[in-house]
């Protein structure tokens, strides 16, 4: 039986920052309501690269911290929710600028899950013998969506990327089980490029709508009762119990949201890792960021056992236990 365990990380977010006060400078905002409502402080905005040029140099770091060929990279998944074009999909942008020419490269999307999603799919991949190895990113330049006249949003989120090269192992380790899940019936609660079905025969009335839109409430009502639950039933699956778990990573949205979760789960709050300060809400980046992150610091040792939790617009929600 085959298990898909992480080898390397690596991430980049773009080199400007632009703290709560900057903020205050153009919105009508401050830096308690932000910090005090969200845990947020800083984040990260592009100064013109786009999602591609920052997955790309992921994946360069992760190839050279694993030592590999990129010819040897089989499969290449780029979450996110922000990509260059409609088409080509950024993991095929990214393919070609780090010469992974054996790969077979795609998108998807899920949002704030995408990038628990897109391990989901390359573990299957993995366990069923297709490919030996595969490389997950979670990239996005959220800043080319955001009304920076909307205060509920635009002080929330912030660009960045970060991924893993997961490889094929015999050993009981890795990735040991996963609850994924989708309610498209509040699909509404959190939108962005709309796109409008109009062409040269057919008239709408509808606006092209690129701007974030959030439901904030909503979004913060389905996060704490979707993600406790959805850590449940993942260590239900895997057969553990919640005490035997090293840590929780859970998706950067907010730190309220992991309070109510921390709580509900009866998990003390020095076992959840949160950097949401310094990046504020990066989609399908936040995990692999905050994962990487945890690497360099020396946060996870062989052997320890962790939960990635992931929940967002769609609703979509995604927890991953692995074994590192
Ligand atoms: O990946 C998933 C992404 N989404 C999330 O994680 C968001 C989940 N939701 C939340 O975290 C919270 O709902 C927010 C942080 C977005 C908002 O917190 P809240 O406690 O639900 O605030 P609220 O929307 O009820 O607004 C309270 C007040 C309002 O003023 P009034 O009407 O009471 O006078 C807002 O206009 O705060 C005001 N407000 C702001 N004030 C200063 C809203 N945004 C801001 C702002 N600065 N940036």
């Amino acid at each position: 039986m085959y298990f898909s365990k992480i080898v390397s990380s690596g991430s980049c977010v773009p080199d400007m920052v632009v703290s709560n006060n900057d903020l205050a400078e153009i919105v009508d905002t401050n830096d308690e309501w932000i910090s005090s409502r969200s845990g947020i402080k800083r984040r990260h905005f592009s100064e013109g690269e786009n999602t591609s040029d920052i997955a790309s140099a992921v994946a360069e770091k992760i190839i050279k911290r694993a030592g590999i060929d990129p010819l040897d990279i089989e499969l290449l998944i780029v979450a996110t929710v922000s990509a260059d074009y409609t088409t080509p999909s950024t993991a095929c942008l990214v393919q070609a600028r780090i010469g992974a020419s054996n790969a077979v490269a795609f998108d998807i999307g899920a949002a704030c899950s995408g990038f628990i999603f897109g391990m989901s799919i390359a573990d299957k991949y993995i366990k069923s013998g297709v490919y030996k190895n595969a490389i997950v990113i979670g990239a996005e330049v959220l800043s080319k969506y955001l009304n920076f006249k909307d205060r509920t949003t635009c002080v929330l989120f912030g660009d960045g990327a970060a991924g893993v090269l997961i490889e094929r192992t015999e050993d009981n380790t890795g990735i040991l089980a996963e609850d994924i899940g989708s309610d498209g019936t509040k699909a509404m609660a959190l939108t962005g490029g709309f796109s409008p079905a109009a062409n040269s025969f057919n008239t709408t009335n509808a606006a092209a709508e690129r701007s974030l839109y959030m439901d904030g409430r909503a979004v913060f009502d389905f996060a704490t009762r979707q993600a406790p639950k959805s850590v449940k039933r993942l260590v239900e699956k895997a057969g553990c119990s919640l005490e035997e778990l090293d840590f929780v990573l859970p998706h950067q949205a907010n730190s309220r949201i992991v309070e109510v979760i921390s709580r509900k789960l009866k998990i003390p709050m020095d076992k959840f890792y949160m950097n949401m300060d310094e990046y504020g809400n990066t989609s399908s980046a936040s995990i692999p960021i905050a994962l990487n992150e945890m690497f360099e610091k020396g946060l996870i040792k062989t052997g320890s056992v962790g939960v990635l939790t992931g929940f967002g617009a769609g609703f979509t929600w995604g927890s991953m236990l692995i074994r590192f």
